[in-house]
C-alpha cells in the first residue's frame, strides 16, 4: 500500500525538527564568540539594536550602523555596558563602535567598510536589519478612495506620481539598501572569515501577501529573492532569511506613505524584540537558512498555495481591512 500524501505531508514538520536537532552548531569552533566581528546595519533602534546589544553581551566585536547619530551613541554605551556586566570588560574603541551611515548611499557604505577594515581587518557576521514600512492600500496612496458601493474615480496624474515617489522610497529602503550592503561586504566576508554569515531581517509579509502592505511587502520580497539567489552564487557564506510577523517597536513611524496603523497595537501584540534578536543570533550560529517567527508561519506560507482565500481572510482580519 502506498502511504497517503497526507501522511507524508504531516511528517514534514517532524523531519525538519529532527534535522535541526541533528545539525549541531559548529560555527563557534571556527569563529569563537569573543572573536566574532559583527556588523549590524539598522542598529539605532528596534530589532537591530537588540541584536547589537546581545552580541556585545557575549563578548563579540560589534559595529553599529544607522543614520541617527545620537541614537548610535546610546547604543554604543548600551553595548559597552552589556559587555562589561557580562564580564568581558567594556571593550576598547575598536571592539564596539558606531558609524553614522545611510545604507542606501554607496559612499557611506564604502566608508563603513573602510572603518571595519582598519579596526578588524575583516568581518564574520553581517546583519541587515534596516528597512522602511508603508501602511496604506495602494489606491489610497494615489489619492483614490475605495469604499464598498462607491464608484472608483480615476487616479490623477499627481496621484500616480505620488505613488511612484513613495514606491521609490520603499524600493530604496527595502531593496537598494540591502543590495548595496551585499555588494559592499560579500568579498570581505568571503575573504576574511572562517565562517562568514549574512542575516537578512526580512518579513513574513514577503511571502504572505496582506492588504495595506502592497508596497512594503513587494519591496521586502524583492530583497528576499535577491538574497536567496545570491546565496546560491556564494555558497561559502551562510545566509539566513529571517521572517518575523509583527514585532513591537516604532517601525511603523518610518512609513514612507505616512499611513495610519490599522492593526492591533504592535506594542501590545507584537513579538518581543529581545526574543526576535535572540532567535536571529541563534539562526546565524546554526547557519539556518529560512527562519519564521512564530515558527508555525512556515506552514501558513504553504497553506497560501493550497487555500489562498483562507490566508487572505486571515490577512484582511489582521490588518482590519474590509471592502
Ligand atoms: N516591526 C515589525 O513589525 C517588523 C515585522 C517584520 C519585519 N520587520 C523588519 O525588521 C527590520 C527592523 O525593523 P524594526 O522593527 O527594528 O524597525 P525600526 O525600529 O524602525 O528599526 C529600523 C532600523 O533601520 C535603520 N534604518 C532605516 N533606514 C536606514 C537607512 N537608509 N540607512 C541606515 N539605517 C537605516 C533605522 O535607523 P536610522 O533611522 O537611525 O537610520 C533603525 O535603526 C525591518 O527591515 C523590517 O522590515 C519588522
Ligand atoms: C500628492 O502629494 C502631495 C504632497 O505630499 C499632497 O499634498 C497631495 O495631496 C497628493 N496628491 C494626491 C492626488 O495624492
Ligand atoms: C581577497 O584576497 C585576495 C587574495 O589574497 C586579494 O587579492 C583581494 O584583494 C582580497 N579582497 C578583499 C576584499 O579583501
Amino acid at each position: 500500500m502506498k502511504p497517503s500524501k497526507g501522511l507524508v505531508l504531516s511528517l514534514v514538520p517532524i523531519f525538519l525538527a529532527l534535522y535541526r536537532v541533528a545539525a549541531k552548531p559548529k560555527r563557534s569552533l571556527k569563529v569563537p564568540r569573543t572573536e566574532e566581528r559583527v556588523l549590524v546595519v539598522g542598529a539605532s533602534s528596534g530589532i537591530g539594536r537588540s541584536v547589537a546589544r546581545q552580541y556585545a553581551e557575549r563578548g563579540a566585536r560589534v559595529c553599529i550602523v544607522g543614520r541617527r547619530e545620537s541614537l548610535l551613541k546610546e547604543v554604543e554605551a548600551e553595548c559597552r555596558a552589556a559587555r562589561s556586566s557580562a564580564g568581558f570588560g567594556g571593550g576598547s574603541l575598536s571592539d564596539i563602535f558606531g558609524v553614522t551611515a545611510d545604507f542606501t548611499n554607496v559612499d557611506d557604505m564604502v566608508e563603513v567598510r573602510n572603518v571595519i577594515e582598519t579596526a578588524w581587518g575583516g568581518l564574520d557576521t553581517h546583519v541587515i536589519a534596516a528597512g522602511v514600512s508603508a501602511l496604506q492600500p495602494l489606491m489610497a496612496v494615489a489619492g483614490v478612495e475605495v469604499e464598498r458601493g462607491v464608484t472608483l474615480k480615476d487616479a490623477s496624474a499627481q496621484g500616480i506620481q505620488n505613488t511612484t515617489d513613495i514606491a521609490l522610497a520603499a524600493i530604496k529602503g527595502n531593496y537598494i539598501g540591502p543590495l548595496i550592503a551585499a555588494v559592499t561586504f560579500v568579498p570581505m566576508l568571503t575573504n576574511t572569515s572562517k565562517a562568514p554569515s549574512i542575516v537578512l531581517v526580512n518579513s513574513l509579509a514577503s511571502i504572505i501577501p496582506a492588504p495595506t502592505r502592497t508596497l512594503y511587502a513587494s519591496t521586502k520580497a524583492s530583497s528576499l529573492v535577491l538574497y536567496q539567489a545570491l546565496s546560491i552564487e556564494h555558497p561559502a557564506i551562510k545566509f539566513t532569511f529571517f521572517m518575523p510577523s509583527t514585532v513591537e517597536g516604532d517601525f511603523r513611524a518610518s512609513a514612507v506613505d505616512s499611513g495610519p496603523v490599522r492593526e492591533k497595537d504592535p506594542n501590545a501584540h507584537g513579538l518581543k524584540r529581545e526574543d526576535v534578536a535572540r532567535r536571529c543570533i541563534q539562526a546565524a550560529d546554526n547557519g539556518e537558512k529560512a527562519v519564521f517567527m512564530p515558527e508555525t508561519m512556515r506552514y501558513a506560507h504553504l497553506l497560501y498555495w493550497i487555500a489562498p482565500s483562507f490566508i487572505e481572510r486571515m490577512a484582511s482580519r489582521k490588518y482590519n481591512f474590509s471592502i
